[in-house]
């Protein structure tokens, strides 16, 4: 089987997907419509098949609107007969608070509710194979959050549904309470996730949550899926490993700032080195190295990626060829502290 066409089961569901996920934050924005096209038929003729939008996507530009969706959405309206062949997972997310408001969540049934649906129109799809609530509302309890969920999926809106920037101890909660309910619950968690360690604090928004000990504990233990978020670190170990002697982009000042925040740190610097180092060895790039390193998680792992041009997009393929030892997995995972 050609490396592009390999499958991987989100546990607890009916879905076989790519090994990655793929991300379109962007669409609308620093990737405009024609591209965005481009970059999907790019990705399915490889065999990617699982695409994460958001109805949050593209609100933050002046419109307000859901523009990431809108291009998802007439992209399926166009490659409609092919499509019928091949389709896509779609994975979109709801329940995120206002921009303007951020610490007041929105996750009453009737928050849900219009973001679901605005989500089924402008996708114009009848249902949505995956979908995740973007954030938690830590004051409520797990199971009236998942009641109207379950009544989305009775009704066929929804097939399967996760969560986004939980901690173990919330996703613990909802797993319990769906257990008793006797209902399939979250399928999957999509947090932050990469090799490059993230500095404490680096984030700007406390409420995305992160890769943590008890994260990994609780994945490792139950069989539960990652789909985890920027997991090539905004391109962090790519943009560090750059030849000064080939590369003008290889000048420190231009990292962009936001990287050197979340993950300058002696950590990251031993990473590097060791990418380097397996780089060398397998004559391959460090980032495929940090792809092919959460492939190898001894739990289901896929990774959101978010490739922005034709080259990074083929750098996929490639990861997929690199399978690592665990003895390479937890060389490079050493000093973890995520
Ligand atoms: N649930 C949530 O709260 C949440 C939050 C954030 C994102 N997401 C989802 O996750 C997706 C991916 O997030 P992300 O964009 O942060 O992911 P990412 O893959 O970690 O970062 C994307 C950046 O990495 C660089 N890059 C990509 N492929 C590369 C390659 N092969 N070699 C070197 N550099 C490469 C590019 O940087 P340059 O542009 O500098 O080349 C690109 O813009 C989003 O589109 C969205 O769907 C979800």
């Amino acid at each position: 089987m050609p490396t592009g066409r390999r499958r991987t089961a989100i546990p607890g569901t009916d879905l076989s997907v790519h090994p990655f996920c793929l991300g379109t934050g962007p669409f609308g924005d620093a990737i405009p419509e024609e591209r965005a096209f481009d970059l999907l038929d790019r990705f399915r003729a490889t065999g990617g098949n699982f695409v994460d939008t958001a109805n949050v996507y593209g609100r933050w530009l002046p419109a307000g609107e859901n523009v990431g969706e809108a291009i998802l959405g007439r992209y399926l309206r166009a490659r409609r007969a092919s499509l019928g062949e091949d389709p896509l997972v779609i994975a979109t997310k709801g329940a995120h608070p206002a921009l303007s408001d951020m610490g007041r969540p929105r996750m009453r049934p009737a928050d849900l509710r219009q973001d679901l649906e605005d989500s089924l129109r402008t996708l114009g799809l009848e249902r949505i194979d995956f979908y995740w609530l973007h954030r938690d509302a830590p004051s409520l309890p797990a199971d009236a959050i998942l009641e109207p969920l379950e009544r989305f999926r009775e009704e066929g809106k929804v097939r399967w549904i996760g969560c986004s920037n939980w901690r173990a101890s919330r996703v613990a909660e909802a797993r319990d309470a769906a257990r008793k309910a006797g209902v399939p619950g979250f399928c999957a968690v999509q947090d932050r996730w990469s090799l490059a360690a993230l500095n404490p604090g680096a984030s700007p928004d406390p409420t995305l949550v992160a890769m943590d000990d008890d994260l990994y504990a609780l994945h490792l233990e139950t069989g539960l899926a990652a789909i985890p978020y920027s997991a090539q670190a905004g391109g962090y170990f790519a943009k560090r490993a750059r030849d000064p002697a080939t590369d003008p982009a290889a000048d420190p000042a231009a990292m962009p700032r936001h990287l050197q925040a979340a993950h300058d740190n002696p950590l990251n610097d031993r990473r590097l080195h060791r990418l380097l180092e397996m780089a060398r060895t397998l004559d391959t790039t460090v980032s495929r190295l940090s792809l092919a390193f959460l492939l190898a998680q001894p739990f289901p792992t896929i990774p959101i990626v978010g490739p922005r041009t034709p080259a990074q997009l083929a750098d996929l393929d490639a990861a997929l060829d690199l399978v690592l030892s665990d003895g390479d997995r937890d060389r490079l995972a050493a000093g973890r502290r995520f």
